[in-house]
Parts: C-alpha cells; structure tokens; sequence
C-alpha cells in the first residue's frame, strides 16, 4: 500500500489517473480504520477505478478538553486494513502540509452545525468542513464515502457541496455494527470491559424508539422519553442528547411526520458515542 505525505504527490497521482481516464473514490478518515471504514473503501472500490483513503486526525475539529492527543493511530494496521478493503493510495499528511504558517481560511455553516452534536463541539463542524473542503480540493476525486454513523457530518458535507457547488457525489453508507448493535467507531478502543457492555444502551434505546415509531407514535417527545428512559437504567450512561430532527436543516420535530434522524449522543465513562436511525 502507498503511503502519500505530500499534497504535490497526491495531485501528480490522481493527475496520472485522470489522464488514463480513471475514475476517483476518497474516503475520508482518521485513521485506526474499522469494519465501518472497510465499507465505505469496498463501496468506493466497486464504485470508482482508484481509491484513495484519506488518513489525518484533523485537530481544527477537536475541541480544547478533547480527546485529539489520546485519538487511536496507528497507520501500519490502517495501511493493511486498506489493502484488503481494495484501497490504492493512503494520503497521510502532517499537520504542517495542511495547515502552513500563515492558515486563515475557514469553512463555516450555519443552522446544520448548530444542534445535535454541535452544542457541546461548537468548534468541531467547522474543522470537519474546512478540512473536507481542502480534501476535495487536493484529490477531485469523483465521489466521496462518509458513514451514516456521523449522521450530523454527512448532512453537513452534502449541504456544503451543494451550496459551494462542489462537482463531487457523496455516497452515504450505513452504519456496521458489532454482533450485540454497538456501533462500529475508533472511540469504542477507549472503553473497558464494562463500559463496553454498557455501550450497548445506545443501540438498544434507539430500537425501543424505533418501535414505538414504527408502532404509530407520533409524539416525538413520548418517543424521545422512553430512549431517555432505556439509557437511563444504565448507571454507566450519561445523556448528552437524545432528539428527533428533521432531515433539510436538522431542526426539532414536535410531530413525526415524513423522513427524520432520531439520535443519540450518550458519555459512558469518559467516552462520548453516537448512534442514530432514519425512519
Ligand atoms: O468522520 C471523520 O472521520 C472525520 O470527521 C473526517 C470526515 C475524516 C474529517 O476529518
């Protein structure tokens, strides 16, 4: 597997492929990939004649008291992990290659980045843009993968490219799940023996939501109630959110009516995770 350090290399690359008429899938990542990151680089393989994985823990989206020092790294198991996923180049910058010297410029949005998870990481949403943007902008490539996982993200980055008319597909791809639901992150490495079973909460919540809705329910704070309810029994757990938005601008719904996100951020232990479906 290629390892590319340099914005110069990478664009001589895809310029290479683009002149044999190749197509171009990124995933973007940060690394200490997953069975979730391999979806999305098979996707990307099936969709696209080269693929190029994106490795940078981007410290514009980490808050001060967030975890950008401990985030999991380790680019020899991401590299094998690419390999037999059907990537064909990792673009693994320094910092320093992305952000110089003098770096001033940044992509901000409103309203999208303003709820969910965007309360208590007011910082994170534009460090996620600004740093897509400049991805978008090294590679070209023709279609991009994010996982429905960061459900919050992929609305974000399809709204920027639309709104910023970047001439890029974005390819959303469902969340993998471990055998007991627990969603597929790079964060789940922070959680002990018993956290980890406790993490299980967050999926198992959002299925008792999923039923009441499925059931009929149209109140979405009953249903927000009885997640509220579930993650509550486990003493572990701490809420961070539990709401249901609608899918254009993320806003609360009082009714649920058409397509919306219910998610969940929950803290257990120290660890934040996310979980969410769209019903
Ligand atoms: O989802 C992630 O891993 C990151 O937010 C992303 C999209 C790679 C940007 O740093």
């Amino acid at each position: 597997m290629r390892i590319v350090k340099t914005i110069a290399e990478i664009r001589d690359i895809v310029g290479t492929w683009r002149k044999s008429g190749l197509s171009v899938g990124l995933v973007p990542t940060m690394g200490y990939l997953h069975e979730g990151h391999q979806s999305l680089i098979e996707k990307a393989d099936a969709q696209n004649d080269k693929v190029i994985v994106s490795v940078f823990v981007n410290p514009m989206q980490f808050g001060e008291n967030e975890d950008f020092d401990s985030y999991p790294r380790d680019i020899e198991r991401d590299s094998a992990v690419c390999q037999k996923s059907g990537g064909d180049v990792i673009f693994n910058p320094e910092i320093s290659e992305m952000y110089g010297e003098y770096f001033s410029s940044f992509v901000n949005m409103t309203t999208l980045p303003e709820g969910l998870c965007g309360k208590s990481r007011p910082v994170h949403f534009k460090g996620v843009c600004t740093v897509v943007s400049k991805l978008f902008n090294i590679v070209c490539p023709d279609r991009a993968y994010f996982g429905q996982k960061d459900a919050q993200q992929l609305a974000i980055i399809k709204r920027m490219v639309s709104d910023l008319n970047f001439n890029i597909e974005i390819i959303g791809c469902p969340i993998i799940r471990e055998e007991d639901g627990l969603a597929k992150s790079s964060r789940n490495t922070y959680l002990d023996e018993e956290e980890r079973k406790a993490a299980v909460v967050l999926s198992r919540s959002l299925s008792i939501g999923r039923e009441i809705i499925e059931n009929g329910e149209k109140d979405a704070e009953k249903v927000i109630h009885a997640i509220k309810e579930e993650i509550l029994k486990e003493k572990l757990a701490k809420i961070d959110y539990v709401e249901i938005v609608d899918m254009d601008m993320l806003r609360p719904v009082k009714e649920i009516n058409g397509s919306v996100l219910t998610a969940v951020a929950v803290y257990i232990g120290g660890t934040r995770l996310i979980d969410n479906f769209i019903i």
